[in-house]
């Protein structure tokens, strides 16, 4: 059963009593086209997801903010003044969010709050990043802080960086931020100015939930990101993205064979991004199928992040008539692919892959038809202004 504003509304009357001031929400996303390209600054195709985090508060007098981790089934609290790590994981969100706001010169209020959500948790639909920005855009209302989504996703990015200890880039945070209803974002990750792009009419999109799991922190992401970054430094360039297909082939000799075809990967799929988008702006689900097939060789073979059972989940979904294209999304090693399929078919097509893939692998899977939502908002507000 989906959350909405009256679930929010009795978890916190049954866990704080009495009435809350707000209801925020923040989506987690699927990405479409274009992995691990934000950290080098190139181009990401996201969208916002039905699945979200949820918080219900109501503001307390001092600064003191109290939070009933619903899946934990405990109440968290800490003083704005005297945050320090807590070594629980949901809280750390909701701390490092704060401490990243105060890094940025807000003065912040408390409040007492319940957290909810069903996104996944380590999936790679990005709970955390839908976590640190429902946090906060639940602060921004009860300390009355205007709302930029993207100076807000950036400040969640710093929460993660530097408070959780994770180096991911700006995707995530600025997907669920930003998302808007039934569109993808095509989102240039250095300038961070985005532009909407309309899911093709008669398609679904279908996240298949591998049922493994694999941590960022402890992956080899840092060791990709590092590898991207000396080499742009060797090229003399500020990041990958601004090495183009062409330039690469003439200076691919320079690198060991394993540097090139990272590099390959992060290029390529800078390009195939921007295709992609032009794709989706033609309504053309076939072309756009076909750069995500491209994208998942690229991450299978060239920068050595999918799995076994990605790679499977991937095969058994284009063996459906109705799959235009599969892939792996997110930081990999783990956790989703993402489908793109008829829309009159969907459903059968889920059923059909479940089926197979347990069957196949004997990993238990789960999948999620959905649409695209909007980022992150205010859904309930007892002050005549929901801006405020
Ligand atoms: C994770 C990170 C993102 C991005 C993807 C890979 O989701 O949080 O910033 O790098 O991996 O595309």
């Amino acid at each position: 059963m989906s959350i909405d504003v009256s679930t929010v509304e009795r978890r916190f009357q049954e866990q704080a009593g009495g009435d809350l001031d707000w209801v925020v929400r923040a989506p987690g996303r699927v990405n479409l086209i274009g992995e691990h390209t934000d950290y080098n600054e190139g181009f990401v195709l996201p969208m916002a997801i039905e699945r979200a985090v949820w918080v219900g508060l109501r503001r307390r007098p001092d600064r003191w903010v109290r939070v009933y981790i619903t899946a934990d089934s405990q109440w968290r609290e800490f003083h704005l003044n005297a945050m320090r790590r807590q070594g629980n994981t949901p809280i750390e969100y909701v701390q490092g969010t704060a401490w990243a706001l105060r890094e940025e010169g807000f003065d912040l209020r408390g409040w007492d709050g319940v957290l909810l959500g069903d996104v996944p948790i380590g999936a790679g639909l990005s709970s955390s990043a839908a976590l640190e920005v429902a946090v906060a855009r639940a602060f921004a209302a009860a300390s009355n802080l205007p709302w930029d989504p993207v100076r807000m996703a950036l400040i969640a990015q710093r929460a993660e960086n530097r408070w959780v200890g994770v180096q991911c880039g700006i995707m995530d945070q600025l997907i669920s931020a930003c998302g808007k209803e039934d569109h993808a974002l095509l989102i240039d990750c250095r300038s961070l100015e985005s532009r909407p792009v309309p899911l093709p009419a008669g398609v679904k999109v279908v996240i298949l939930d591998t049922g493994t799991r694999r941590g960022l922190a402890d992956s080899a992401y840092n060791e990709r990101r590092q590898a991207c970054e000396s080499t742009a430094a060797s090229f003399g360039l500020k990041a990958l993205r601004d090495l183009s297909v062409e330039a690469l082939s003439a200076r691919a000799g320079e690198l060991d064979e394993l540097t090139a075809r990272r590099v390959r990967h992060v290029v390529g799929e800078n390009a195939r991004t921007q295709l992609a988008a032009q794709a989706m702006e033609k309504g053309d689900a076939e072309s756009l199928g076909r750069l995500m097939v491209e994208s998942h060789a690229s991450l299978r073979d060239d920068y050595e992040v999918s799995s076994q059972a990605l790679n499977a989940m991937v095969e058994i979904a284009l063996q459906q008539p109705s799959c235009y294209g599969a892939r792996m999304t997110g930081a990999g090693f783990g956790g989703c692919a993402v489908a793109l399929v008829q829309e009159a078919a969907a459903t059968q097509f889920a059923e059909n892959v479940s089926r197979e893939y347990r069957a196949k692998t004997g990993n238990e899977p789960a999948v999620y038809i959905t649409g695209a939502t909007a980022g992150a908002s205010v859904l309930f507000s007892r002050d005549a202004d929901p801006a405020a």
